[in-house]
């Protein structure tokens, strides 16, 4: 499979919002998507066709650039698209002069972890029962990646 990759717009919210429900156990609200789209961020995605395989979204202050999501749809995940994702990511942010990456992940998430350490991010610490979960609460991991 080769995807194609395009930039995220207002025009995509209904595909991201589908899969965005269909990939996370707490998924955004088509509002929150919808806020994405102002200055502050910067997003990728990958498509076969018309339809939206994948997505990342994150935001840059200065030289620092947060991962706010990265999910991939369920179908297609385990064949690489997260990874590719996550180097459009670091491509594209290093072409924004970005210097420092930072994302948190929740603790039971370890395909998102491992993904995470497979690209260069580094755990930096912990905020503690941060995420609700089905057994109460679960911390955040917090990664790092220098550019
Ligand atoms: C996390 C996510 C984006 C990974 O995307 P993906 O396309 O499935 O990942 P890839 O196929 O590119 O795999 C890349 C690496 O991630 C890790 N990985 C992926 N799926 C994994 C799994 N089920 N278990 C353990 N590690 C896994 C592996 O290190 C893998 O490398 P490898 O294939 O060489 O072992 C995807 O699982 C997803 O959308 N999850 C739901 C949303 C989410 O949790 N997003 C992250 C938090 S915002």
């Amino acid at each position: 499979m080769q995807p194609d990759y395009r930039p995220l717009t207002p025009d995509c919210l209904d595909a991201m919002l589908a899969l965005e429900q269909a990939a996370h156990s707490t998924p955004w609200s088509r509002q929150l998507l919808a806020s994405c789209f102002s200055e502050r961020y910067f997003s990728g995605s990958l498509w076969q066709g018309q339809t939206l395989l994948g997505f990342y979204i994150a935001d840059q202050v200065l030289d620092e650039s947060t991962l706010m999501n990265v999910c991939v749809t369920p179908p297609c995940q385990g064949r690489g698209l997260g990874r590719r994702l996550m180097t459009l990511y670091i491509e594209s942010a290093m072409a924004r002069q970005v210097s420092q990456l930072w994302l948190e992940v929740r603790e039971s998430n370890q395909a998102a972890r491992r993904l995470y350490l497979s690209v260069g991010f580094v755990e930096q610490g912990r905020r503690k029962a941060y995420y609700s979960s089905a057994q109460g609460r679960e911390d955040a991991v917090i990664m790092q990646k220098a550019l």
